[in-house]
């Protein structure tokens, strides 16, 4: 199975994207019938990130943070979304099937614009560059978290719009959402999201860690009552951490009297730290390599480009733009 996802370097990443993705894609990665494409967006990004030198940056630590919690280069297909400008010829060829109204559907662009920001066509076309992503390089399954199964939906839909007009072209993608880890809460109880201000992030140091944790808001039931996990946002994170029979645990001290949010806070700052622990040390020697960093990068995109030229080849021929000047062919 070909398992593809890319996550955007637009900020730090936080345990949203480490439950919703990341360690997700790790795990296929485990199985041998699995071929990984896994990819830094930072055109993606550009809709929302100004400053050149940070969008740099952020990719760089996004590479990191990958590589440190165990995407293996020799196994997987890892690289930076625009080492393979592939991708914007094909965003234009599905652009022509894909309708104004569908783009104007997407919940994300309405997010946006509903909290007062002026929209620019990269961001409008935000999901035609997404499709292309899945389709350029035939991914069969999508692991993401909730917030994106519309944009995988329309996807599907440009691609089948796609083969219906023009012919057999590409793989129609399936969604893949894990429902326990579908939206991980943010310290305010909103989804946890870079844009909104209230991540956990999963490298950042421990005061920092701490403070996040700390200010995780919480009901205001007295100390000597019982408390409901199941509306509980500590709950729900500190969940993600435990085994079923751990959660059943952390349940029952809940629904008994006595039962402090703060000391829960304080057990929770160290199972974040604890577990996010040998992967710290790694990503410290890639942030120190980071020549290293970029040939893994450079072997990634090589391979990566193998399958988008075909691909794109035959996306090309059935629109009918062929390749006229055969100049640019070796
Ligand atoms: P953000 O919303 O922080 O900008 P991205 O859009 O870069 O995050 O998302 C990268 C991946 O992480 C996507 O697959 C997305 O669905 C997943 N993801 C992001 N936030 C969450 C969350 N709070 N819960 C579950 N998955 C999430
Ligand atoms: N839109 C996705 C997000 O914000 C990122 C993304 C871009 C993506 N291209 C993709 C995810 C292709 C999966 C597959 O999270």
């Amino acid at each position: 199975m070909r398992v593809l996802s890319g996550i955007q370097p637009s900020g730090a990443l936080h345990l949203g994207n480490y439950f919703g993705m990341m360690r997700r894609m790790i795990q296929y990665q485990a199985d041998p019938n699995n071929t990984l494409f896994c990819f830094i967006v930072n055109f993606h990004a550009l809709t929302t990130v100004f400053d050149a030198e940070l969008l740099r940056r952020r990719t760089f630590e996004a590479a990191c943070d990958f590589l440190a919690l165990g995407i293996d280069p020799e196994r997987s297909v890892f690289w930076v979304q625009s080492d393979v400008p592939e991708v914007t010829e094909l965003t234009w060829l599905l652009s022509n099937v894909t309708s104004v109204g569908l783009l104007e559907r997407a919940h994300s662009y309405k997010d946006k614009i509903s909290k007062g920001i002026t929209p620019n066509h990269g961001l409008f076309s935000y999901p035609v560059l997404m499709a292309a992503d899945i389709l350029l390089y035939e991914g069969e399954l999508v692991p993401v978290g909730k917030d994106q199964k519309q944009h995988l939906e329309m996807t599907r839909d440009i691609a089948i719009r796609f083969n219906t007009t023009y012919g057999e072209t590409f793989v129609v993608p399936e969604p893949d959402i894990a429902e326990d880890v579908a939206v991980v809460p943010g310290i305010d109880g909103q989804k946890m999201s870079k844009s909104y201000g209230n991540t956990i992030d999963i490298f950042s140091d421990y005061e920092t860690l701490r403070s996040r944790v700390m200010s995780i808001v919480t009901d205001s039931t007295p100390v000597h009552e019982p408390k409901n996990p199941d509306k509980c946002t500590l709950f729900a994170i500190y969940s993600l951490f435990l085994s079923p029979e751990e959660r059943a645990e952390l349940r029952e001290r809940y629904l008994r009297p006595g039962l402090k949010y703060s000391d829960v806070k304080k057990e929770l700052v160290e199972v974040i730290w604890n577990h996010f622990a040998p992967y710290r040390e790694k990503r410290q020697y890639y942030l120190n390599h980071p020549d290293e960093v970029f040939d893994i990068l450079r072997m990634g995109a090589k391979k990566a480009r193998q399958v988008a030229t075909t691909v794109l080849e035959r996306a090309r021929r059935n629109v009918g733009v062929d390749y006229w000047n055969f100049a640019y062919r070796d």
